[in-house]
């Protein structure tokens, strides 16, 4: 015997907690079901537990995937304001950080707190520690489209009973049946917070393509003597001009144990391709070739040494020119500018404006903030989220192939998402 929902909605995060409360509003029977222990586990890790839960300044640009338009449409209906209006009737404090981002003032709990009991107020259902053990698309039944057949997911108790008794504790299934099956189980970014594949899945299962998913939002890792040189300035942070071919970015860089982090690095990681180089400028208010040449004129018996640790005393760590100086040009560092040719100068000079790094790659799933790519946009609607190929089924979030910027963009991605399928299902 299966229970019957207007709407079940899988992954109680923060697209399918948003579209749950749209639809709830609307009267619809709403059930979300999710695997994990709590709901909403990504937005109490989020902004570092302060939860940057939007943004002032949201465009399409901010915006990755294979077709850029996609997003337009959900954005442009639930635009920041909505949801800033939403935390400000809750009376959630929240503060406002560098380019629009807004966060809250106490703890990502309470957009969380926010989000659950705006649910509970028009009898959203959540039921957690679900797991889905099957999705079938059933015909000739407008009201019955979909039916789910879910277990329990065993705790470390119910396995040691398990173990201990095996006949005793079979799995007990459970059959529900729904009119509209809203897709809503994210990445697969921190599995460890309960992100799984079964999004991927079941778009393929009802004939979906997937773009090639990746970590993103992540820090670049470096094996060569650059990861060395890279790991021995752990702790070293400073403003630069992070780029490749096609963007830029003009935001502080992290030196770590493992490699590069720090938001020039996040950002830029989106719109990074294994095997690509990566520029870092690390003086952007300085024409360090210019600056060399000039001085060269102006006073060529200094040494270079000197100049640079004169000229980059306040924009450079120390630490971090005496390292480069070791690994770049060591070999001229005590010579007199009069006796540098100018080609080596410029070298220099476009190496501190624009120092080229290979990455090895990045620190993975295991960190990053987002997974890019996913269900593909071209077969969806991007008015409804409804699938082009299977009536009464939606994906929201970060299962599609939408990616926002670091900065709350891809929080607004989930509740615009989240609201424009919520009014149809
Ligand atoms: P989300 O991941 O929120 O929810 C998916 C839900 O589906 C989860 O509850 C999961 O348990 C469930 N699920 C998955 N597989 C399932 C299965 N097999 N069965 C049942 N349920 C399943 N963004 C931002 O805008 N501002 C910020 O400050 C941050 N900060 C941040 C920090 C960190 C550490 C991370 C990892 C991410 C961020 N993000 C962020 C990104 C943001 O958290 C993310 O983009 C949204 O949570 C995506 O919302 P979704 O609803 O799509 O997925």
């Amino acid at each position: 015997m299966s229970s019957h929902f207007d709407v079940i909605i899988i992954g109680a995060g923060a697209s399918g907690l948003y579209c749950a409360l749209t639809a709830g509003r609307r009267g619809r029977r709403v059930l979300v079901l999710d695997h994990a222990n709590k709901a909403g586990k990504k937005i109490l890790i989020s902004g570092g537990g302060r939860c940057n839960f939007t943004n002032y300044f949201v465009e399409p640009e901010h915006f990755i995937g294979a077709n850029q338009h996609f997003c337009k449409s959900a954005l442009s209906r639930y635009p920041s304001w909505e949801f800033i209006g939403m935390v400000e009737r809750h009376k959630i404090p929240y503060h406002e950080r560098e380019h629009g981002q807004l966060f809250c003032d106490d703890s990502a709990q309470d957009i969380l707190t926010m989000l659950l009991n705006e649910c509970a107020a028009v009898g959203v259902q959540v039921r957690l520690n679900t797991q889905i053990d099957s999705v079938q698309a059933l015909e000739n039944d407008k009201k019955s489209r979909f039916q789910l057949l879910t277990s329990r997911v065993l705790s470390k108790k119910d396995k040691q009973e398990q173990k201990d008794a095996p006949k005793q504790t079979k799995p007990v299934q459970s059959g529900f049946r729904c009119e509209s099956l809203v897709v809503a189980t994210g990445g697969l970014s921190i599995p460890t917070m309960g992100a799984s594949g079964l999004g991927y899945e079941l778009a393929q299962q009802f004939g979906h393509q997937l773009n090639p998913i990746d970590a993103s939002l992540v820090p670049f890792t470096f094996t060569d003597k650059t990861g060395e040189l890279i790991r021995a300035l752990a702790g070293i942070s400073l403003p630069v001009i992070a780029s490749n071919e096609r963007i830029s970015f003009r935001l502080p860089l992290l030196f770590t144990h493992r490699g590069l982090s720090g938001p020039a690095m996040l950002q830029l990681s989106n719109y990074w391709q294994t095997g690509e180089t990566i520029s870092i400028n690390l003086l952007p208010d300085t024409d360090m070739t210019q600056l060399l040449l000039d001085h060269k004129n102006s006073h060529s018996r200094q040494l270079i040494r000197t100049v640079l640790a004169d000229y980059t005393d306040s924009a450079l760590p120390k630490k971090l020119l005496v390292a480069l100086q070791t690994t770049l040009w060591d070999d001229i560092k005590d010579k007199e500018l009069a006796n540098i040719k100018d080609e080596r100068l410029i070298e220099l000079g476009t190496t501190l404006n624009g120092w080229l790094l290979k990455p090895s790659g990045t620190e993975g799933y295991r960190t990053a903030e987002v997974t890019r790519g996913g269900v593909k946009t071209d077969e969806v609607s991007s008015k409804t989220m409804q699938s082009n190929y299977q009536e009464g089924l939606y994906f929201i979030g970060e299962v599609l192939d939408v990616t926002g910027w670091l900065g709350g963009y891809n929080f607004q991605w989930a509740w615009a998402s989240g609201f424009v399928c919520g009014e149809v299902v």
